[in-house]
């Protein structure tokens, strides 16, 4: 079956098994392993990308299904030597340890901090109109779908807090 995507603002075009997730077609058919294989069952977030600018499970998602979207990876933020701004706090605050989990946290954390700018609200939000505060209880709800084996959250929690500070600024 025939499907075309932008991945990383490249047009891809792929023949895949309707049964190929998206997270191999990724991996496999197109060489970008930045995404991570944890679990495979929607379980741990290492394999979160962004479609059309929401993170999703790619683990979970057929790539077939995609048709036309734009596909964002880690791949696609930032370089070795350019990394983003989210990519350096990670480095800056000591946000990993084995570094598994981590091009999910990114790609999740850069979902995040757009859904609350544009004001959507989490479990822990005092208000379900406006924006909130992305205080540490607000980063850690809105990432509980990201697991890190290595328990690195605080330091997570403080390289998203620092990029969120520096927006608003
Ligand atoms: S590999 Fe997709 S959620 Fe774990
Ligand atoms: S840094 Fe090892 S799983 Fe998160």
């Amino acid at each position: 079956m025939k499907v075309s995507f932008h991945v990383n603002g490249e047009a891809r075009a792929l023949d895949l098994d309707p049964r190929v997730t998206l997270l191999d077609a990724l991996r496999d058919h197109l060489q970008l392993t930045g995404s991570k294989k944890g679990c495979d069952h929607g379980q741990c977030g290492a394999c979160t990308v962004l479609v059309d600018g929401r993170r999703v499970n790619s683990c979970l998602s057929l790539a077939v299904m995609h048709e036309g979207s734009e596909i964002t990876t880690i791949e696609g933020l930032g370089t070795p030597e350019n990394l983003n701004p989210l990519q350096q706090e990670f480095v800056s605050c000591d946000g990993y340890q084995c570094g598994y989990c981590t091009p999910g946290q990114i790609m999740s954390a850069t979902g995040m901090l757009a859904e609350a700018r544009e004001g959507a609200p989490s479990h822990v939000s005092d208000s379900l109109t406006g924006t909130s505060e992305l205080t540490d209880a607000e980063i850690a709800e809105r990432m509980s779908g990201n697991l890190c084996r290595c328990s690195a959250y605080p330091f997570i929690r403080e390289a998203i807090s620092r990029v969120a500070e520096a927006e608003e600024k």
